[in-house]
């Protein structure tokens, strides 16, 4: 008995000592670990469709498809407190230090649930099983990761300071607490990346802003690589005054509510007449028909997850510039923070295109071909890999697709095997 009380008080010190918490699959409940998820399975019990996959939490994925998973909380240095996954292979359980880490990083208004929630063919699994240490981050202000060491998420002022965030403060921060977490848990002094959408724009942030740090990677695949988002495709259509007054009207989480936002979406959209509706206005957001499951609309929908408002009009900002560039908080401060009028664009010419690899669709119109081309030319050189996918049903799903392990996972299967570094793969199965 004393000894299980000296054991947990060290436990307790190294917790508050090091911000990392690991905890085994089972006993935290997902009231506990996540009261958003919690609520949106409330409701859908009530009126969903009852898919089991509807508002699942990203344990509850991993455990369904027969593998297991460990939580570990990492604390950024600015002090958000990540919860992020790491998918464990039972039949590689013990092994795990010695499998390449891979890091998966969701897009906007979603979570670690991106990577699993594709039926047959979700990239998490697909690399779990192939071997790999896959690692999910949950970016700060979503529903995994809304706690920090003193500032109040709760806190309804006009301007919470919890949310005073963009995707600058991911790419810096998070992306890189989570990098270094994942080395030190592991061993590895090199890991892979896969970004995909707004992933992508917080790699470009970091690759960047802080190109020592690309040490770190052997490759970063880039899925809809979002350098340039102004000149062409969905963002440009958008108005885009009316976005950014929308956003800029007050601070806090978007959707403000997101439990009841997205369940109530989700059970919309399965009844029979508003369905069509919803699949249309899915299709316009760059989702083709004949590659998007209409009757698991409502597991996706379920599945989304919220971000900063000023996430949001960060990216406005950066469609208006057709740039990704530092904040713009207006003249009078951009001198105080920067030195000049104009926020200052991000050097892309930093980023190391011998570690990139493209992955981008010819019919995206989300991340349009013509905007992966200015990318492309203001990189100092090619990029390692420049994969575009042809199929004309393909556009910018990469993750939901019917077809996402043809198009998507087992091309990025391939690439991690023969672009990444292969010789710290120390993968011995034998043992098991
Ligand atoms: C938030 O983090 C603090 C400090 O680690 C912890 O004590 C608290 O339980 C966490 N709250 C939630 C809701 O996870
Ligand atoms: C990684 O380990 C170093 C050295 O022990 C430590 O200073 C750092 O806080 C750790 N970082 C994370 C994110 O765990
Ligand atoms: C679409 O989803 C339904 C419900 O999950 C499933 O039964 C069906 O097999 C799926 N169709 C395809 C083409 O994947
Ligand atoms: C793999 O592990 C087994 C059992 O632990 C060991 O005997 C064998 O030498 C290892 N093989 C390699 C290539 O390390």
């Amino acid at each position: 008995m004393i000894y299980f009380f000296y054991i947990t008080f060290y436990i307790s010190i190294f917790h508050k000592c090091c911000g990392v918490t690991v905890e085994k699959a089972g006993p935290a409940s997902v009231e506990s670990t996540n009261p958003t998820v919690a609520e949106k399975q409330a409701f859908l019990q009530l009126f969903g469709n009852g898919d089991p996959d509807e508002a699942a939490s990203c344990g509850q994925l991993i455990e369904s498809r027969g593998f297991q998973y460990e939580r570990y909380y990492v604390t950024t240095e600015d002090g958000y407190i990540l919860q992020n996954f790491r998918i464990i292979n039972p039949y590689a359980r013990e092994a795990r230090n010695t499998l390449k880490p891979v890091l998966l990083v969701h897009p906007i208004l979603a979570s670690c649930a991106s990577w699993l929630f594709n039926s047959p063919a979700s990239l998490g699994f697909l690399l779990a099983n192939l071997g790999y240490d896959v690692w999910l981050i949950n970016a700060r202000g979503t529903s995994y990761s809304t706690n920090h060491t003193h500032l109040d998420p709760e806190g309804n002022s006009f301007y919470p300071v919890f949310w005073d965030y963009s995707f600058y403060e991911i790419g810096i921060y998070d992306v890189t607490s989570t990098v270094e977490h994942i080395k030190n848990e592991t061993g590895f002094e090199k890991i892979t990346v896969v970004a995909y959408s707004q992933g992508s724009i917080q790699m470009i942030t970091q690759m960047s802003l802080m190109p020592w740090f690309q040490d770190n990677y052997d490759i970063v695949i880039l899925a809809a690589p979002a350098g340039f988002v102004g000149e062409y495709g969905f963002f440009a259509s958008i108005p885009n005054k009316p976005a950014q007054e929308f956003f800029s009207s007050s601070n806090g989480p978007y959707p403000s509510n997101s439990a009841f936002f997205y369940s109530s979406l989700s059970a919309l959209c399965v009844n029979q007449l508003a369905s069509p509706i919803c699949v249309t206005f899915f299709g316009n957001l760059g989702f083709d028909r004949n590659q998007f499951n209409a009757s698991r609309l409502s597991v996706y929908i379920s599945l989304r997850d919220r971000s900063s408002k000023k996430n949001l009009l960060h990216i406005f900002q950066s469609v208006e510039r057709d740039h990704l560039s530092f904040f713009d908080y207006g003249e009078v401060k951009n001198y105080a923070l920067y030195g000049s009028a104009e926020p200052p664009e991000f050097p892309y010419y930093n980023i190391n295109p011998n570690k990139l690899i493209f992955m981008s669709g010819l019919n995206d119109q989300v991340i349009d071909q013509r905007n992966v081309q200015k990318f492309r030319n203001s990189l100092c050189d090619r990029v390692d890999t420049d994969h575009i996918i042809q199929d004309p049903y393909w556009k910018h799903s990469f993750l939901a697709a019917n077809e996402a392990y043809a198009y998507f996972g087992s091309v990025v299967a391939d690439l991690i095997r023969e672009r990444g570094d292969s010789t710290e793969c120390r993968l011995n199965l034998s043992g098991n």
